[in-house]
C-alpha cells in the first residue's frame, strides 16, 4: 500500500489506473477506523482493481463548538489496517493541500439537507459535500463506498453525485454494529464504561421501534413517543431528534410502509453525540 499526500500525486496515480483501464473504488473517511471502515474498504476491494481510502479530518463540515481538535487519530494503526484489508492507496493530504488560502467554493444541496442532522449542525453537510466532491475529483472513482450509518450524508452525496453529473456509482454499505447492536463509530472512543448504558438506548430503542411497527395499526407518532420514552430513561441521553421519515425523500411520514425509516441523534453527558438509524419493515 503506498501513502499518498497530494491533490496532483493522487490524480495523476488514478489517471494511470484509468489509462490502464483499471477500475477504482473509492472510501472517504476520517480516519481511525474500526470494523465498519474496514468493511467499506472490503466493499470496494470486492469491486475494483484499484482500492483509495481516503484519510482527511474535514474543517470544513465541523462547527465551530464541535470535537474536530479532538478528533481521534492513529495514523499508524490506520495504516497497518488499511493494508490489510488490501487498500492500494492511502491518500492523506493536508489541510493546506486541500484548502489553499484562496479557497472559497462551497457545494451546497437543497432540500435533503435541511432536516435531521442537518437542522442541528448548520453548514455541515456544505461542509461534507465540498470535500466529497474535490475528493471525487482527486481520485476519479468508478464507484464510491458509503456507509448507511450516515444515512442522511449518503442521500446527500447520492444527490449530489446525480445534479453534478459525476460518473461514479455510489455504493451503500449496511451499518456494523457490535455485539452489543451499538453502531460502530470513531466517536465510540470517547465513551467512557459507565456511559455504555446509554449508548447502548439508541439500538435498543430501535429494536423497539420495529417490534411495534410491525403491528400495521402502529403510527410514527406512538413508536417516537416509545423511542423517547426509552432514551430519556437514561440521565446522560440528550436527544436531538427522532424522526420517521420516508428513506428517498427524508420527508416525515405519519404512517409506516416499507420506506420507512428511524432517524436518531443522541448526545452522551452533552459531549459525545451519537446517531443510528434503520428501516422500520426490515427484518
Ligand atoms: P467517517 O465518519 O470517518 O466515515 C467514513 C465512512 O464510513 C462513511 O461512509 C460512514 O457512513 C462509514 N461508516 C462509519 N461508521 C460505520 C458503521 N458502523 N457501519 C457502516 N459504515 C460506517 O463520514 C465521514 O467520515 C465524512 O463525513 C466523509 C464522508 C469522509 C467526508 O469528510
Amino acid at each position: 500500500m503506498k501513502i499518498v499526500t497530494t491533490p496532483d500525486e493522487i490524480q495523476s496515480i488514478a489517471l494511470a489506473k484509468r489509462r490502464q483501464g483499471q477500475t477504482i473504488g473509492l472510501v472517504p473517511t476520517m480516519g481511525y477506523f474500526h470494523e465498519g471502515h474496514l468493511a467499506l474498504m472490503r466493499e470496494a476491494r470486492r469491486r475494483a482493481d484499484c482500492v483509495i481510502t481516503t484519510l482527511f479530518v474535514n474543517p470544513m463540515q465541523f462547527g465551530p463548538t464541535e470535537d474536530l481538535d479532538n478528533y481521534p487519530h492513529n495514523f499508524g494503526r490506520d495504516t497497518a489496517l488499511a493494508e490489510s484489508v488490501g487498500v492500494d492507496f492511502l491518500y492523506a493530504p493536508t489541510n493546506a493541500a486541500m484548502y489553499n488560502d484562496e479557497f472559497s467554493s462551497t457545494v451546497h444541496v437543497e432540500g435533503l439537507t435541511s432536516g435531521l442532522c442537518g437542522a442541528a449542525r448548520l453548514g455541515h453537510f456544505d461542509g461534507v459535500t465540498t470535500v466529497v466532491a474535490k475528493l471525487f475529483n482527486q481520485t476519479l472513482p468508478h464507484i464510491a463506498v458509503f456507509g448507511q450509518k450516515d444515512f442522511q450524508q449518503l442521500a446527500v452525496i447520492r444527490r449530489m453525485t446525480s445534479d453534478l453529473d459525476f460518473p461514479i456509482e455510489i455504493i451503500a454499505h449496511p451499518i456494523v454494529r457490535e455485539e452489543s447492536g451499538l453502531a460502530m463509530s470513531s466517536r465510540n472512543t470517547y465513551l467512557k464504561e459507565e456511559e455504555m448504558g446509554a449508548a447502548l438506548s439508541l439500538s435498543q430503542a430501535i429494536a423497539g421501534a420495529k417490534a411495534i411497527a410491525a403491528n400495521p395499526s402502529s403510527t410514527s407518532n406512538t413508536i417516537k413517543k416509545n423511542v423517547r420514552e426509552l432514551i430519556e430513561k437514561h440521565a446522560e441521553c440528550t436527544i436531538d431528534y427522532v424522526e420517521i421519515v420516508n428513506a428517498l425523500s427524508l420527508e416525515p411520514c405519519d404512517t409506516i410502509d416499507a420506506d420507512s425509516i428511524i432517524l436518531l441523534a443522541v448526545k452522551i453527558n452533552k459531549r459525545i453525540r451519537l446517531i443510528d438509524n434503520s428501516l422500520l419493515l426490515d427484518t
